[in-house]
C-alpha cells in the first residue's frame, strides 16, 4: 500500500499506521517499510527551475493563482511504501485481509500504542526496549521457549548486548541457560557497571575450561570421546578402532583414568603409525586440562542444574582457547546436555551460541533444528557473519533479531528468513542505526517491529578496545 505523507507529518521506517474506513468501520494495519519523495509530475521541472534561477533573478515573484505555497508543500511530500500486516474488524486483530479501504472515506493515523502492545503482553513479559511511538515495549519470553532464534547484524551494532538482555531476562524468570562465550564477555552478567554484585550474581556461573570445567573419563563415555577425537582432532578411522579396544579393556579392569589411558596407549600392540596418531591426540586431550582423574574436581552438570532450579546461566568462557579445544569443549558439553535432557534430568535448556561456526560441527546444525530441539535444547545463534549460518536455519528460525547490514550480499542472506517478506528486510535493515534492530517472529506476535534495544545496568564487557581513545564513539 502506498500512502502520501505531508511535510508536517512525522513517520519513521517500521512505524505502524492504521487506515480506517469510516463507512465500513474497519481498519487496516499497515507498516511503513520505505519512505521516498512523491514523484509528482512537474515537480522535477520546478526544482530545476529553482536551481537555475536561484540568486540570478531579482524582483518580485508574480504568483497570480497563489500556487507557490502549495508547490512548496508538494516538493516535500513523501510517498510511504507500506505492507499490510493485518486488520482490525469488530475490535479484534485479524491476519486475513482481502479488502481495501475506501480512498474517499478513510483516514490514516499512527497505530495507538495500547492496541499494539496489548497484542504482545503476556505472563512472562520482559522489556526489550522502545520505539519513538512506543516508550516501553514488552515482549514475551515464552515466545523463545521451544524456538530457534537468530541474532545477527554488522560488527558493533549491539548483538551481544541484546543477547545479554535475553539471557538475564530468562534467568530472572527461572530458566536454565548456557552461553557459549568466545570473547569472555558474558562472565560479569551478574555485576553492575560499577562492579557491585547484583541479585542475579549467584545465578551466573562462569565455567573455565581446565579450572572448573573438567570431566572425568567415565563421565564422558566412549562414544562422546570417540566423536570428539574423530571430529575435533581428526583421528583416522583405523586408529579409532584401536582406541575403542583400549578403552574397553580399561573399562573391564575398572581403570578408566587418564594415567592408565596414557600408559595403555604407549604399550598398545599395534602399528607404530597408529600408536603415534593416538599418542598425539592423547597428549592434546591431556594438555587441555579438561580431563581429570579426580571425580571430586569433575563438573557435575546434573547436580549444578539441580542446585540452581530457580534459574541460572552457565557461561562457558572460551576466550583465548585454541580452536580444537573449543570444539572439544562444545562437543562434550552438547553431548552431556542431550544426555541430561533425554533422561529427563533437565526439562529444557536455552543455548546461546556466539559465532557458532568457530566450534560447532557441520552435522550438528541440522541436529540443533530437529533432534535436539525436540529434546528441549533451544538454540539462539549470534553472529556478525550471516553466511556462517546455514540457510535451513534462516528458513526455520522462529525469532530473528536483525541489526544493521548495508552490504547487498549480507542482506541477500538474511532476507531468506521465512517469517517476513524480503522487501521488508532489505528496506528496513539497511537504515538501522546501532542499538536498533528489526525484530521478527513470535516474540513480537509476528508483527515485525523496529526496537531501540534498552540499555542494561550490568557490566557488559566485550566493548571493542581502541588505541585512540576518541575513536570510541562508533555509535
Ligand atoms: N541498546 C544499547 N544500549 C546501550 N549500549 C549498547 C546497546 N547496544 C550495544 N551497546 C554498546 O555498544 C557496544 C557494542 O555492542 P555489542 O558488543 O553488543 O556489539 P556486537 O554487535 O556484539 O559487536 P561484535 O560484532 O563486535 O560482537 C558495547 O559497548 C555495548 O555495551
Ligand atoms: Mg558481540
Amino acid at each position: 500500500m502506498q500512502l502520501l505523507c505531508f511535510p508536517d507529518e512525522e513517520v519513521d521506517k517500521g512505524d505502524y499506521l492504521l487506515v480506517t474506513d469510516r463507512v465500513k468501520q474497519r481498519s487496516l494495519i499497515v507498516q511503513v517499510i520505505d519512505i521516498q519523495y512523491a514523484n509528482i509530475p512537474g515537480i522535477l521541472e520546478d526544482l530545476l527551475r529553482d536551481g537555475i534561477s536561484e540568486g540570478s533573478l531579482s524582483g518580485d515573484e508574480v504568483d497570480p493563482f497563489k500556487v507557490s505555497s502549495q508547490i512548496r508543500v508538494l516538493k516535500d511530500t513523501r510517498l510511504l511504501v507500506g505492507k499490510i500486516r493485518g486488520a482490525i474488524e469488530n475490535g479484534r486483530i485479524t491476519r486475513d485481509v482481502a479488502w481495501l479501504p475506501s480512498r474517499n472515506h478513510s483516514h490514516v493515523e499512527a497505530m495507538p500504542a495500547k492496541l499494539f502492545l496489548e497484542n504482545l503482553s503476556s505472563r512472562h513479559a520482559f522489556e526489550i526496549g522502545s520505539s519513538h511511538r512506543f516508550p516501553h515495549i514488552n515482549s514475551d519470553l515464552a515466545a523463545l521457549d521451544g524456538r530457534l532464534n537468530i541474532v545477527t547484524g554488522r560488527k558493533g551494532t549491539g548483538k551481544s548486548h541484546l543477547t545479554k538482555l535475553l539471557v538475564t531476562s530468562l534467568v530472572h524468570e527461572g530458566a536454565p541457560v548456557v552461553v557459549l562465550d568466545v570473547n569472555g564477555e558474558y562472565v560479569n552478567l551478574g555485576r553492575s557497571t560499577d562492579g557491585r554484585e547484583m541479585h542475579l550474581s549467584p545465578k551466573i556461573i562462569s565455567l573455565i575450561p581446565g579450572l572448573n570445567l573438567r570431566f572425568s573419563l567415565s563421565q564422558v563415555g566412549l562414544s562422546t570421546l570417540l566423536g570428539t577425537l574423530i571430529y575435533a582432532l581428526a583421528l583416522p578411522e583405523n586408529s579409532a578402532r584401536i582406541f575403542s579396544r583400549i578403552w574397553r579393556d580399561l573399562e573391564r579392569q575398572n581403570q578408566l583414568t587418564m594415567t592408565a589411558l596414557g600408559a595403555a596407549i604407549a604399550n598398545a600392540d599395534c602399528h607404530e603409525s597408529i600408536k603415534d596418531a593416538l599418542q598425539a591426540r592423547f597428549n592434546t586431550l591431556d594438555d587441555s586440562g579438561i580431563f581429570t582423574d579426580d571425580a571430586r574436581t569433575a563438573l557435575n552438570l546434573e547436580e549444578l542444574f539441580r542446585n540452581h532450579s530457580t534459574g541460572c546461566a552457565l557461561v562457558v568462557n572460551m576466550k583465548n582457547q585454541y580452536s580444537a579445544l573449543r570444539r572439544i569443549i562444545v562437543e562434550l558439553l552438547i553431548s552431556k546436555f542431550t544426555d541430561l535432557l533425554s533422561r529427563q534430568k533437565l526439562r529444557a535448556l536455552f543455548l546461546f551460541a556466539e559465532e557458532a561456526h568457530l566450534y560447532l560441527r557441520e552435522t550438528y546444525w541440522d541436529d540443533v533444528v530437529t533432534r535436539m530441539r525436540h529434546l528441549g535444547l533451544f538454540t539462539t545463534f549470534v553472529t556478525n557473519q550471516p553466511d556462517t549460518i546455514q540457510s535451513s536455519i534462516y528458513r526455520q528460525a522462529d525469532n530473528v533479531f536483525l541489526f544493521n547490514f548495508s552490504n547487498e550480499h549480507d542482506l541477500e542472506i538474511v532476507s531468506k528468513v521465512a517469517k517476513v517478506d524480503s522487501d521488508t528486510i532489505r528496506m528496513v535493515v539497511r537504515d538501522l542505526p546501532p542499538h536498533r534492530c528489526l525484530v521478527i517472529g513470535d516474540v513480537v506476535a509476528n508483527f515485525p517491529l523496529v526496537v531501540n534495544v534498552r540499555s542494561l545496568e550490568i557490566q557488559t564487557l566485550g566493548a571493542t578496545r581502541y588505541f585512540f581513545e576518541d575513536a570510541l564513539a562508533i555509535a
